[in-house]
């Protein structure tokens, strides 16, 4: 070997040695801290870099390369791991009234008065693992099972990128335990869930049926490469072994020092004074776990400090210092007692499912929607089978599935009515539609769900005019299309059981301010087809005017960006029927005052056009409402809520949980800076 080539050969193991670096320092960023320094690019770029390197080089490949990570030989089967420390279990609490009983064992038994300090942990909804650390090193790692003795997932556990192979710490070492069995939750993310089913159904495999079979099914792999093309992360709460220097007086200092150390730890965790602050905790992640990157199961509440943990103990398969405080599962088995169908307003047929009354998220539910006939011939539902509902926030409770193992053979199949329940016209399917309909205009059902609908909140926004009170004062024969609304008395009030004075006046008055409104709500209020609150906007912006909207062609209607061949045809349809445009004069007649915006040019096809925009926090150089203005402007749609359909979040200054919501949500979120650059039409980000 010549000189040159020693020297290329000590440059490029010093290469090595410095990718090395850089790409576990990388990992903890990312992983860790969640907080990555470098792009996903740039992270690549640096990998293959060090790949390529060691590819020429194979003499120079160690162990505890982050190359390595990607794959080990398979084995033939786990070899048994044992804990030294049994991994125990957690008592749960099914409510809060079991969460309080804890809360007075732990004063009886630490016998002390006043507020308990607890910390408040999320539990992950995955599947426990124990790594051990010897000075520093990850040695070996193991799942739960029975808590005694588990299998040895080392090599698998190795893989996953969140995971250190060394704890770090200052050179000295001494700051490294000799000794360190840590313990965590290994889980999914439910993004990468969704993409890892999505993966699989194209390559026609199974698919997962939640994140945390996922994850169980991804550690316990044989082939630890199947393991490391699999997005698995991993956060750590807990101790078993620790022969160390450090010792810590609480929990959170503990978990503080596993962090310190370069394992993930949940940064959810919050410390509560008293049971009371842990409860509003659970509380309001109940409302706000749909928004969480990964699921969870409930709230873990832990006594804070560790001489009190120590003095309370054991029992024999969980902790008394610990209780896991679940959330109501947000799915259940029950039965479907009938099926039926209810007729929307469009005249459209859903089958609906009865069911045995059933606790699901929190509350009771008696009837779940089976969306139309195709989805209960594909799921094969029969009235009297067994079946798993679910329920999630404020989604409509859906039947999931049949358990098709209690099937008696007395179930019945479903067959669509050939008539219409609520008024016996005949039902018909159109050819390329999924839906059946009630063909009768003048159906009572339908009359009813347009009443409901005009009263609701972005069209008339009729307050107290629920679904209840149409369908009273439609069988009371007091109303029979929504002109008659204001036509009511309070003598037609008045004599309606559970009618006061003081609700009847209420009721008449919001209505009667309900004629004051804008071209846009009273466009959807109609209730046209295809015609949401977008599209109603978007009509009222281009058109300016109720006469200049009813009267416009078919072409015309085209002409406007954003409105297609459907929404136009379902105008034109609309306004050719003499019983709608007899319903509209009755409005114009009543005394409707409609507010028409001043026409804008067309809407226009950039960056903002038919995006959904929430602004939260102030702007220095607008206020939010010219803001507002200046993308309505250019197409977008202003709301005050985020959610998963929410195209950008403005942020300003002081910016309010909206802003952590659209983090959590993955939303593109907008300094002023970069939103007043797209504003004039370019893109601040691009041309930094
Ligand atoms: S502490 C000795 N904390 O819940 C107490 N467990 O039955 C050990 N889990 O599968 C458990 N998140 O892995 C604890 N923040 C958390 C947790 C948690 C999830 C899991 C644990 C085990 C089950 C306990």
């Amino acid at each position: 070997m010549t000189d040159l080539q020693t020297i290329d050969k000590e440059d490029q193991a010093a290469r090595i040695k410095d990718l090395r670096k850089q790409i576990d320092y990388h990992n903890h960023r990312y992983y860790a801290l969640d907080q990555p320094e470098i792009s996903d690019a740039e992270y690549d770029k640096i990998f293959r870099e060090l790949v390529d390197l060691e590819n020429t080089h194979p003499e120079l490949i160690t162990a505890d390369s982050p190359t390595q990570r990607v794959g080990f030989a398979p084995i033939e089967k786990f070899l048994p791991f044992g804990h030294e420390v049994p991994l125990l279990s957690l008592e749960n609490a099914m409510n809060t009234e079991e969460a309080l009983d804890f809360d007075r064992r732990v004063h009886k038994l630490l016998g002390v008065g006043g507020n308990i300090e607890y910390v408040a942990e999320l539990k992950m909804d995955g599947l426990a693992v124990e790594l051990v650390y010897e000075d520093g090193a990850l040695i070996g790692a193991g799942t739960r099972g029975d808590g005694f003795t588990g299998e040895d997932v080392s090599q698998n556990v190795k893989t996953i990128r969140s995971v250190p192979w060394r704890l770090l710490g200052p050179p000295s070492q001494r700051a490294l335990p000799v000794k360190l069995a840590v313990r965590g939750e290994v889980f999914i993310e439910k993004r990468d869930f969704d993409k890892l089913n999505d993966q699989r159904a194209e390559r026609g495999e199974p698919v997962f049926a939640n994140p945390r079979n996922a994850a169980a099914g991804s550690l316990r792999q044989l082939d630890p490469s199947i393991t490391a093309g699999r997005p698995l992360r991993a956060f750590f709460y807990g101790i078993g072994t620790l022969i160390s220097e450090k010792e810590f007086v609480t929990q959170l200092e503990m978990l503080d020092q596993l962090k310190r150390w370069g394992l993930p730890v949940n940064p959810e965790s919050r410390l509560c004074h008293g049971i009371e602050q842990a409860l509003s905790y659970y509380e309001k992640l109940a409302e706000e776990r749909e928004y969480l990157p990964y699921e969870i199961d409930g709230v873990v509440i832990k006594v804070n400090n560790l001489a009190c943990q120590r003095q309370l103990g054991e029992k024999s398969r969980s902790p008394r210092w610990a209780i896991a405080l679940k959330f109501s599962p947000d799915e259940a088995q029950t039965h479907v007692l009938d099926i039926g169908v209810n007729v929307g307003r469009t005249g459209i047929l859903t089958p609906v499912a009865f069911l045995n009354p059933v606790v699901v998220g929190g509350v009771t539910v008696k009837r779940a929607t089976l969306h139309n006939i195709d989805e209960i011939q594909r799921k094969d539902i029969r009235k009297g089978d067994a079946v798993l509902v679910h329920r999630a926030g404020e989604v409509i409770p859906e039947v999931i599935e049949v358990i098709k193992s209690k099937r008696t053979e007395n179930e019945e199949p479903f067959k669509m009515p050939p008539n219409c329940p609520s008024c016996g016209a005949p039902v018909v399917r159109l050819p390329d539609e999924a839906f059946h309909r009630c063909v009768n205009r003048n159906c009572p059902a339908q009359i009813k769900g347009s009443i409901v609908h005009f009263a609701s909140r972005d069209a008339m926004n009729i307050n107290g005019l629920g679904e209840q009170i149409v369908s009273r004062f439609i069988d009371e024969g007091i109303i029979g299309t929504v002109s008659d609304l204001y036509r009511l008395r309070m003598e037609d009030l008045q004599n309606l059981p559970g009618f006061g004075q003081k609700s009847a006046r209420n009721l008449l008055d919001t209505i009667n301010t309900s004629k004051q409104t804008t071209l846009s709500r009273f466009l959807y209020s109609l209730g046209i087809s295809h015609v949401g609150a977008f599209i109603a906007d978007l009509l009222a912006r281009s058109f300016g005017d109720i006469d200049k909207v009813r009267s416009a062609r078919v072409e015309q209607l085209l002409q406007v960006q954003g409105i297609g061949e459907k929404v136009a045809n379902a105008l034109a349809a609309y306004f050719s029927n003499p019983d709608n445009r007899r319903l509209v004069d009755e409005l114009l007649d009543i005394g409707f005052v409609i507010d028409n915006p001043p026409p804008t040019r067309p809407v226009e096809t950039g960056f903002w056009s038919g995006k959904t925009v929430v602004f939260t926090g102030a702007l220095s150089s607008m206020t939010r409402q010219e803001a507002g203005e200046a993308v309505t402007a250019k197409g977008a749609r202003v709301t005050d809520s985020v959610s998963k359909k929410t195209g950008v979040v403005v942020a300003g200054a002081d910016p309010g949980s909206k802003l952590a919501k659209a983090q959590k949500l993955g939303v593109r979120i907008m300094q002023e800076d970069e939103f007043i650059g797209m504003l004039n039409g370019h893109s601040l980000a691009t041309e930094a």
